[in-house]
């Protein structure tokens, strides 16, 4: 599929959208300077699948979070903004991943993959 550009503007602190990329839904999450502290004060080596949060956004750019919405256990869809940790939820199986997309409990295995896409813009991003 051909890349995608996604205008960030209409996307307020604290809130996501979702987006369509090769048919699967890519959340755009604008952080709160509090989901970021949260992401970054845990440490990374105490994860079930380490990735620091800032080896999963752009540097320059920390409030966005960009990432493939498909549970990695099954396949479900997880809920922004839910959960304990204040990330996504999936309602299938309970798995709860960060502010980061980063799996914290449950039986997903690995991180909510962070698909490739680069700024064109400060209020601009292409995915692919
Ligand atoms: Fe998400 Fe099982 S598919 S927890």
């Amino acid at each position: 599929g051909a890349p995608i550009e996604v205008d960030l503007t209409p996307i307020a602190t604290g809130q996501d959208i979702k987006v369509f990329w090769r048919g699967k839904p890519i959340y755009i999450m604008n952080r709160t300077k509090k989901q970021i502290d949260e992401a970054r004060a845990v440490p990374t080596a105490s994860l079930p699948d380490p990735e620091s949060d800032q080896a999963r956004v752009k540097e320059g750019h920390d409030q966005w979070l960009v990432v493939v919405g498909i549970c990695t256990h099954l396949g479900c869809i997880p809920i922004a903004h839910e959960g304990t940790y204040d990330g996504f939820f999936c309602p299938c199986h309970g798995s709860q991943y960060d502010t980061s997309g980063r799996i914290r409990s449950g039986p997903a295995p690995t991180n909510l993959p962070v698909p490739p896409y680069s700024f064109v813009s400060d209020t601009k991003i292409k995915i692919g």
